[in-house]
């Protein structure tokens, strides 16, 4: 064989080598080997966005996912996509009537089994400045977002405590570390849900119970179109102008995919996790401008 050929094979071999090593790497981030075989999972607002994408991760890393949210029809198209082998589930329940969403959510664990690890997440509250919040928006944010994740900690803690393994996880937003301009009642309510969780996680530490809040920042889902399209209306920018405004104010100059807000929230749900506690987690590309 020439020389030549010789050495274009040696390079043609390390293409495939390297080629070989960045699937291996693909698949390797892909999944997180978190082993969540035989845990329970409530995941609220799991029909689309973070929830979704956080229901996808769990039922991979092998957890029995219950989904929780209004629309019926979408969750029983999430729960056939759902992967893995897990005993999955759905409830339908909307959150701006707690004491339904209590009765819903107790009769479903009378029937199945109790839950170890809880996401509590929702939809986000109206956006516009807070001077001009009605008070009402204040008491439907308060309702659907601090009220509903309260009582369905207690409805699932008594389990968690007899388990002596629980995971809550808060889905919140970075307002809680540095308000959000044109997010009034959601920078308000936010806050309360951060010192609600903060102080669980001081009452249900030694039950082997965490309980922590992921933050994400600006996340490719509906919500944060909606939130663009309300900015471009407003400001009298295009769409496009206002994304790409937002994406450069982000030092990784994009936004999230769900999926990586799921990742973190996945890691908080398992045994892996078990010292992290009583924590705000942004995971927003590093957008947030204190530590
Ligand atoms: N995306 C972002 O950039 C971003 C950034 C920071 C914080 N967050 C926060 O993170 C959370 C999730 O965000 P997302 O972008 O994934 O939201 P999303 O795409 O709007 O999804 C919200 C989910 O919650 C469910 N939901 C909404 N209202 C509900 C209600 N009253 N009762 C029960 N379920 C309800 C929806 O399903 P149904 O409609 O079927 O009920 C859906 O599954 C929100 O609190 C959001 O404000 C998002």
């Amino acid at each position: 064989m020439s020389p030549e050929r010789s050495r274009e094979l040696t390079y043609k071999t390390k293409i495939i080598k390297l080629r070989e090593l960045s699937d291996h790497a693909k698949k390797y981030t892909n999944k997180m080997n978190l082993n969540l075989n035989d845990k329970n999972a409530l995941v609220c607002g799991s029909t689309q966005g973070i929830g979704k994408a956080t229901a996808m991760i769990l039922a991979e890393e092998g957890a029995n996912v219950t989904l929780i949210a209004r629309n019926e029809d979408k969750l029983k198209q999430v729960l056939s996509e759902l992967p893995g082998h897990g005993n999955h589930n759905y409830i339908v329940a909307d959150f701006s009537n707690p004491d339904t969403l209590k009765i819903k959510v107790s009769e479903h664990i009378s029937k199945h089994d109790g839950f170890h690890i809880l996401v509590n997440n929702t939809g986000g509250p109206k956006g516009g400045p807070v001077f001009s919040a009605e008070i009402n928006e204040f008491e439907a944010a308060f309702t659907q977002h601090l009220k509903c994740n309260h009582v369905l900690a207690q409805t699932v803690v008594p389990f968690m405590k007899n388990e002596g393994y629980g995971r809550i996880v808060n889905v919140i937003s970075t307002s809680v570390k540095q308000p959000l301009d044109g997010l009034g009642v959601s920078n308000t309510i936010r806050g309360a849900v951060a010192n609600w969780s903060k102080t669980l996680a001081n009452e249900l530490g030694g039950f082997g119970i965490t309980v922590n809040n992921v933050l994400p920042g600006a996340t490719g889902t509906e919500r944060l179109s909606e939130i663009i399209k309300n900015k471009s209306a407003k400001t009298g920018i295009s769409v496009d102008d206002a994304s790409q405004a937002m994406k450069n104010a982000v030092p990784a100059k994009r936004f999230a995919k769900p999926k990586e807000i799921a990742n973190a929230i996945a890691f908080l749900t398992s045994e892996a996790a078990s010292y992290i506690n009583g924590i705000n987690l942004p995971v927003d590309g590093g957008r947030t401008k204190s530590l």
